[in-house]
C-alpha cells in the first residue's frame, strides 16, 4: 500500500486538484501537520479519518530530526497496512514538511511506497492573484526573504516569508526593484490582501509572499502594441470583449480586498519559521 503526500493548494477547497480530492477519499488515514492544512483537508474527509501530527517549531536539528521519526514510525505502519495521506498547503515538493517526512521514510521504512499527488503552488497562484504575467521567454526567481531580508539579483523573483514586510520592502526599493505583496492568497481563512504598500501588510503573518521586478525591466511583446483604439476601430470588438479587459486591469490594481473570514492560527509552515 501507498504513502501519498498530497498538495492541497493554496488553501480554497475547490482548487485541490481532482486527483487530491480522490486520493484523499480514498485513504484511511490523513495526516496534516498544521491548522490550516486540516481546515482544506477537512473539505473533502470526515473528520475521523485525520490523524493530527505535532511538530516543534524550531530549528533545532536534533529536536526535528526526534519529531520526523515519531511521525514517521506513527505512518509508516498504516501506510504497509493500507492507503495513507499526508497533506501540505500548496505543492508537497516546494518548500515543504513533506520532504522532511520522505528523506525519513526513506531512511528508516524504506519498505513503504510513496507516491506524489502535485498541488497549485503559491509559486503560479500568485500570478492570477497579484494580476502579474510571466511572459514567454522571461525568468523567474524563488527566494525566501525572512526576518526583513531582501534578496536581490534576479529580474524577477517570488520572495516566500516574507515577515517584516517594511524592512524587505527597503532593501528592494533600494536595488531598483517594485514590489507587490500578496497575504493569503485564494484561501478561505484571514483576509486576502494584495498591495504594493508594505505599511498595509506590516503585521506578521506567515503567509505572506512578495513579487519582485526590476522596475527598469523592458519586456517586448507582440501583442503589446495593441491599443483601445485599435479594439474601437476593430470590427470584430464587442462590448462584451471589453468589460473583460476593464476588470483585468481593476485585477491588477493597487489593493484588494477579496475576502474578510476568520482568523485562524496557522502551523501548516514548512515547520522551521
Ligand atoms: C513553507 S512555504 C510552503 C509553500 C507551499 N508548499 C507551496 O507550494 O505554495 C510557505 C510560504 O509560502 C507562501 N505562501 C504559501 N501559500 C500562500 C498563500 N496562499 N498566500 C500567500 N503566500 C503563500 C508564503 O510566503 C509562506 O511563507
Amino acid at each position: 500500500m501507498t504513502l501519498y503526500g498530497v498538495g492541497l493548494g493554496p488553501g480554497e477547497a475547490d482548487l485541490v486538484t481532482v486527483r487530491g480530492k480522490v486520493t484523499l477519499e480514498n485513504c484511511e488515514v490523513v495526516y496534516s501537520p498544521g491548522r490550516l492544512s486540516r481546515t482544506v483537508a477537512l473539505e473533502h474527509v470526515d473528520e475521523s479519518k485525520i490523524g493530527d501530527l505535532d511538530f516543534p517549531m524550531t530549528k533545532d536539528e536534533e529536536k526535528l530530526r526526534a519529531a520526523w521519526k515519531e511521525a514517521a514510525s506513527e505512518i509508516a505502519p498504516n501506510a504497509r497496512d493500507g492507503d495513507v495521506a499526508f497533506v501540505t498547503l500548496g505543492d508537497p515538493n516546494v518548500y515543504s514538511t513533506f520532504g522532511h517526512l520522505r528523506r525519513t521514510i526513506d531512511a528508516f521504512h524504506p519498505d513503504v511506497d510513496l507516491e506524489i499527488v502535485p498541488g497549485v503552488s503559491a509559486v503560479t497562484a500568485f500570478a492570477t492573484a497579484l494580476g502579474v504575467e510571466i511572459e514567454a521567454g522571461a525568468g523567474l526567481s524563488l527566494r525566501e526573504a525572512a526576518g526583513g531580508h531582501s534578496p536581490t539579483g534576479p529580474d524577477r523573483m517570488i520572495l516566500f516569508k516574507v515577515t517584516d514586510t517594511p524592512a524587505t520592502h527597503e532593501g528592494l526599493v533600494e536595488a531598483g526593484y517594485d514590489v507587490t505583496y500578496g497575504r493569503r492568497l485564494f484561501m478561505e481563512h484571514g483576509q486576502t490582501i494584495v498591495t504594493n504598500d508594505p505599511q498595509v501588510v506590516d503585521e506578521r503573518d506567515y503567509y505572506t509572499l512578495a513579487y519582485a521586478e526590476k522596475a527598469d525591466l523592458e519586456v517586448e511583446q507582440a501583442t503589446a502594441a495593441f491599443t483601445r483604439d485599435d479594439a474601437d476601430e476593430s470590427d470584430t470588438s464587442s462590448e462584451e470583449d471589453s468589460t473583460t479587459s476593464d476588470e483585468l486591469v481593476a485585477d491588477g490594481g493597487e489593493l484588494i480586498d477579496l475576502e474578510r473570514a476568520e482568523g485562524c492560527a496557522h502551523g501548516d509552515c514548512g515547520g522551521h519559521r
